[in-house]
């Protein structure tokens, strides 16, 4: 429930596109407001009320791990209030079904457990599974304008690649849902990549024109931007599950160890840490650094001339020994999905009694009657 700046981005992020919607100018002041942000958790968790989520399209890879997964760990660890959603309803954005849904969802929900999100502590749900949450979505929408919702630069890169032949409703209006999803549980802190800023910036302004016009129910959150470098996949381009180039959390050590053997390199041997001149060969670089808590120098420094045998050699088992525990833990949980699932069933009882106490008290504000 702070004030802020308008949002601004250093870098891109782990989301779903690599639009960059904002000046560079803006850089500047964002990353204040991030360290300022990172002081104030620090000194009052309790203030603060984390949403984050994952589109239930595929498994969570290392770039979700890197970009945003470890990051809600972190948070929760500090005693912030995290609630994870797996918006169901978002992934129809650019498809017509979503396959296997009740499979990815189960991968979502053995992943944030082995990674460490603590069901005691932080709240896992889903969208279709809390119907106020939703409904909130017809208010917020009489709130903004078709000029608004056809400005958004997210929206606009993912229309450009999305996989149907036309554009539904739901891709136009979907980040007004997520300002149902921040604000249904007053959130008031989102971490995201850069991809996600015109949406935050777009559920302020929700929160504040709700407020103009009925009652001051909602938080105008802040972004928390993710300080972590973009990690590419193995070929060097966006890593993504559909490319084949992402080192899912779940995946074993051999199919790990071959992914990396296929990355892509270059023909100079002496191993250097470059991301302008050489974009493959340092993110490999990064990915060990990532793993091993490093700087990417280093890494580099200690590979020299070896080459890319080393270097995939290095980075092979920097990441299987990072994940080595986690994977582990996943190993364990899926030996117990009734568990896993009750999981989830108690997260949405949770979120849904949130979410009929804060519908209850917009149709207040609304002066509705029922
Ligand atoms: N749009 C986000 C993504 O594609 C996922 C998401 C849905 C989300 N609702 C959210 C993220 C609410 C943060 C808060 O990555």
């Amino acid at each position: 429930m702070t004030t802020v700046p308008p949002l601004t981005s250093p870098l891109p992020g782990s989301g779903t596109s690599a639009a960059s919607p904002l000046p560079p100018s803006a850089v500047a002041g964002a990353l204040r407001r991030g360290a300022e942000l990172e002081r104030e958790i620090a000194a009052a968790p309790d203030r603060f009320r984390v949403v984050t989520g994952d589109r239930p399209t595929g498994p969570l890879h290392l770039g979700h791990y890197f970009g945003t997964l470890h990051n809600r760990v972190r948070l929760q660890d500090l005693g912030v209030e995290v609630f994870v959603l797996i918006p169901d309803y978002q992934a129809l954005t650019d498809r017509d079904v979503v396959d296997r849904l009740a499979g990815t969802m189960e991968g979502l929900l053995l992943d944030y457990l082995a990674i460490g999100i603590d069901p005691s502590r932080s709240t896992i749900f889903n969208h279709s599974a809390v119907p106020a949450l939703n409904q909130l979505l017809l208010p917020f929408l009489s709130l903004v304008s078709v000029a608004e919702l056809g400005r958004n630069p997210t929206v606009k890169d993912e229309i450009a690649h999305s996989r149907q032949a036309s554009v539904s409703g739901l891709m136009y209006t979907y980040p007004v849902h997520q300002a149902a999803d921040i604000l249904f549980c007053k959130g008031n802190l989102v971490p995201v990549g850069q991809d996600q800023l015109p949406h935050l910036e777009l559920t302020r302004t929700i929160a504040r024109r709700f407020g103009e016009r009925y009652a001051p129910v909602f938080p105008q959150p802040d972004a928390l931007l993710s300080a972590a470098p973009l990690l590419l996949g193995t070929d060097g381009g966006k890593m993504s599950k559909s490319r084949g180039n992402a080192i899912a959390l779940g995946a074993t050590a051999d199919e790990t160890a071959r992914l990396i053997k296929g990355a892509k390199t270059d023909a100079d041997r002496n191993v250097s840490y470059d991301p302008e001149s050489r974009p493959a060969v340092s993110n490999l670089v990064l990915l060990a650094a990532l793993c091993r808590d490093l700087d990417p120098h280093d890494i580099a420094e200690e590979i020299g001339g070896g080459g890319a045998a080393m270097l995939k050699r290095t980075v092979t088992e920097a990441v299987n020994t990072r994940l080595a525990p986690i994977r582990a833990r996943r190993a364990e949980y899926a030996r117990d999905m009734g568990y896993v699932r009750s999981v989830l069933r108690a997260g949405n009882a949770r979120a849904n009694e949130i979410a009929e106490r804060t519908l209850e008290e917009v149709r207040e504000a609304m002066g509705t009657l029922r």
